[in-house]
């Protein structure tokens, strides 16, 4: 549990904030390159840590993502004009370059120096492997973009999706680093009724449903071993945890990777980044299952609203609240546990009922929760840090390569340290996956 204070420095986000800086001093994914599809194309609207942007392509190509609103009295610039490398506003047609430089005012005096001085908040991107990044923070020379193999594989090995979550980033990522829900929310009734390579790992899930914990901090985050007793050995599923907000989800058997950014999008919102990877082979549909459809044990979700042009407007699921998740109530007595079609929206269901953000001073954590508990302690360590003006080392700056490791379930015997033997899968070697369990 948290104290009150605690749990409102933990989840708030926007500027100024204690863990709205430690979010600024990491890259954020920002957009899928698709999303832009076109030179002086239609821009985007998009909320990153309570920031409101819209994003655009410009004359050459580039990428910008600048402040929504006009300097001069706010209109915004969504309805602007994307053209010759800058968006115009259309109200007065002041104009600003990708960087957020205000680099025309019609509206004043050909003789005016004005423009020079006014600039919004601009993020020029660079796109690498499909994918939009920015870096809002305070540094001229930012850092290198951190070396997740999802998303530096080519295209047909690793496929990413998006959706909008209506909870608090660090509410839906404990969701990430709990292994002990995978043998309930996301179980049938009976594991063994699944097909599938998956299967095996599964039904271990249900022979020892209390995992217990061990954690190893690295210098990018912290690599969590969870252990079941089965078949005489143990059962690892390792998980990664990677600053400030990335997770990586064990596979199963020779079975795709998937792994997760859960990007703050405000206070109460979360951008959920979804990424399943292959290292050895392009995605094959209905074998990596991780990619494949609701109903099924993909980690995508594929049905969403018709998109509206407000923030991120693709990108809400269908399945919500407001029609109970299409929870099947006779399914819940008769098949899985949940009755709630697909893991991200059974996921996305449990998160958002605990309200947008969960006042954790009401928990009641148990030794199954003892992976929250340490990355908790960790982010909270560094947001008191920066709220008392200190400038901690932040993990994984600075050690962007560090961020190339893979997640895995593996079968040791009892007396093997766990963190040790289970390296060669830990570590991402190019064009080879070390099978799972
Ligand atoms: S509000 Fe944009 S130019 Fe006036
Ligand atoms: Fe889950």
């Amino acid at each position: 549990m948290l104290t009150p204070e605690e749990n409102e420095l933990l989840t708030r986000v926007g500027p100024g904030t204690p863990m709205g800086l430690l979010m600024r001093a990491y890259w954020l994914p920002a957009l899928l390159s698709t999303e832009l599809p076109e030179a002086d194309g239609k821009p985007l609207r998009l909320r990153l840590l309570g920031e409101h942007l819209l994003a655009f392509r410009d004359s050459d190509g580039s990428v910008g993502v600048i402040g929504e609103h006009c300097a001069h009295r706010g209109a915004s610039l969504y309805y602007g004009r994307n053209e010759k490398c800058g968006m115009r506003c259309v109200y007065h047609g002041w104009k600003y370059d990708r960087s957020g430089q205000c680099v025309d005012m019609p509206s004043e005096p050909p003789e005016s120096t004005f423009k020079d001085k006014i600039k919004l908040a601009g993020y020029p991107p660079p796109e690498r492997s499909g994918m939009v990044w920015v870096y809002m923070g305070p540094l001229a020379e930012p850092p290198a973009l951190p070396a997740l193999e999802w998303a530096m594989l080519p295209r047909d090995q690793s496929h990413i999706s998006k959706r909008v979550q209506q909870a608090n980033w660090a509410q839906v990522l404990e969701g990430g680093i709990d292994s002990s829900h995978g043998g309930f929310l996301h179980s049938m009734l009976d594991n063994a009724n699944m097909s599938g390579k998956q299967r095996r790992g599964y039904m271990f899930h249900q022979v020892d449903t209390h995992p217990r914990y061990e954690i190893v901090d690295t210098a990018y985050g912290s690599v969590i071993g969870a252990r079941r007793s089965v078949e005489g050995k143990y059962y690892w599923r390792i998980y990664q945890f990677l600053m400030p907000f990335y997770t990586m989800i064990p596979p199963y058997a020779d079975l795709a990777l998937g792994g997760h950014a859960f990007v703050p999008r405000d206070d109460e919102t979360t951008i959920v980044w979804t990424a399943t990877w292959h290292p050895a082979r392009p995605l094959q549909e209905g074998v990596d299952e991780r990619h494949s459809a609701p109903g099924t044990h993909g980690i995508h979700v594929t049905d969403f609203l018709p998109p509206s042009p407000e923030a991120d407007g693709a990108w809400f699921p269908r399945a919500s609240r407001a029609n109970d998740y299409f929870l099947d109530w006779a399914k819940q007595k008769t098949e899985r546990m949940s009755g709630i079609p697909g893991v991200p929206i059974q996921d996305a269901a449990m998160q958002e009922s605990m309200g947008a953000i969960y006042d954790r001073s009401n928990e009641h954590l148990g030794a199954s929760d003892a992976a929250i508990i340490h990355v908790r302690r960790r982010w909270l360590r560094l947001a008191k840090a920066l709220a008392s003006g200190e400038q901690p080392a932040l993990p994984g700056i600075d050690c962007a390569p560090a961020y190339n490791v893979r997640s895995a379930g593996v079968m040791l015997d009892t007396d093997q340290p766990w963190f040790e033997a289970a390296q060669k899968w830990l570590q991402a070697e190019a064009g080879v996956l070390q099978e799972s369990v």
